[in-house]
Parts: structure tokens; sequence; C-alpha cells
């Protein structure tokens, strides 16, 4: 991959709890020059109030002040189906749905839905694009976790919001850091989020 298209990443954000896994994305992609097309699911703006003392205005989301830094951000609307990403012919790295909550998962894997988010999906998938899901519900129900294994069987990859501790985390910071850096490391984007095994 060369060019524009190395440097391109969608990110959907959904209604789930760990809005701040999705707020440290953004802020390592605006660190690596990743031009970022950013797309809110109508939940993920609840979770966002209730999680954050960032202020939300879902009229007119603050991608810098939710970021912690200036970016190549383009924002989506849900309801924008003709939007660039809803396209095959937009070419990118790949797309992340961070976090992504049980419903949308349930209509991405029936390939239902008709938000620019699942349209994203589904083109991202028919294309063969990368497709990386970080779910967020415990315990999973038998229905979630059939979801995942149609998903996974269709090309995407589950990176489960569950860091691991053998880095030792000391912070809340650590562990968001630790599932975010599994995130770019899958497409494929340097970054410094944690210590790697072996590096202690
Ligand atoms: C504060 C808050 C936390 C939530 N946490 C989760 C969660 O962790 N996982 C989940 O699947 N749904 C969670 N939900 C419920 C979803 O937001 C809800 O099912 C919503 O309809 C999902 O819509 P979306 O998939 O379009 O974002 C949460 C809702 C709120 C308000």
């Amino acid at each position: 991959m060369a060019g524009r298209l190395a440097n391109r990443v969608v990110v959907a954000v959904t209604g789930a709890s760990g809005i701040q896994y999705a707020q440290r994305l953004l802020n390592a992609l605006a660190t690596a020059a990743i031009e970022t097309h950013v797309v809110f699911s109508d939940a993920a703006f609840a979770v966002w109030r209730a999680e954050l003392d960032v202020p939300c205005n879902p009229e007119k989301p603050d991608l810098a002040a939710f970021a912690g830094v200036k970016g190549k951000f383009t924002l989506h609307r849900n309801t924008q189906i003709g939007a660039s990403i809803a396209s095959g012919s937009f070419r990118h790295r790949g797309m992340v749905i961070c976090p992504c909550t049980m419903a949308t998962l349930g209509r991405i894997a029936s390939g239902a839905g008709d938000g620019l988010i699942e349209r994203a999906v589904e083109v991202t998938l028919k294309e063969r694009r990368k497709l990386l899901i970080v779910p967020r519900e415990t315990p999973y129900s038998l229905i979630a976790l059939r979801n995942l294994v149609t998903l996974t069987e269709a090309g995407a990859t589950v990176i489960d919001a569950n860091p691991g501790f053998y880095s030792r985390p000391k912070t809340v910071q650590d562990m968001i850091d630790f599932v975010v850096a599994r995130v770019l490391d899958h497409l494929d984007i340097e970054h410094e989020l944690g210590k790697r095994w072996g590096e202690r």
C-alpha cells in the first residue's frame, strides 16, 4: 500500500462502555498523521456524556477536544449514507469499530442496519479490507458469541476490550493503551503505546 491509501483509517464509535478506547485510538491515529474518518452512533454520544468530562455536542462534536489533539479527522454522520466511506471506491487501510456494542455487532453480522456504520462495514468486508472489532460486554450471550464467529469467518478480527497484565499496568490509561496498541498493530501503524513483552 502506498500514498494516501496507507494513511487512511475509518473509525466507528458505538454506544458501548469504554469510549476512552476510541478517544485514545483517535489520539494515536492523529499522532501518526493518519487521515481518520469518524462516525459516531447516536448511543455513542450518550456514553460520551456518561463516561467523559469532555463537553459533548452531538450536533457538532469537537473531535480535537475528544481526541486531545488536532488530527486529520473527517466526521461523517451515521445518517449520511452517501458519505465517501459508503463506497468501495474509497480505499483505506482498515475500519475499526471501537468500542462495538452488541447491537451493532448483531446488525453487522446479519448484514442488516441502515446507517453509515453498517454500510461502511459491509463495504469493508466486500472489498476484503481489514475490519477490526473491539466488542465490550460481559458476559457474552450465545447470540453475541455467534455473531463474533460469523464476523471472524467473514474476515474481521476481534480485538476484545480486554487488557493483559503482563505489562504491569500502573494506571487506567496503561490498560486502555494495551488494547489500543493491539488495534494499531493490526493496522500496521507504528506507535509507542506501552511496552511489548520482552521489552521490560
Ligand atoms: C452508559 C452506557 C453504557 C453502555 N454500555 C454498553 C456496553 O458495554 N455494551 C453494549 O453492547 N451496550 C452498551 N450500552 C447499550 C447500547 O448503547 C445500546 O444497546 C444502543 O442501542 C446501542 O446502539 P449502537 O449499537 O447504535 O451504538 C450502553 C449504554 C449506555 C447508555
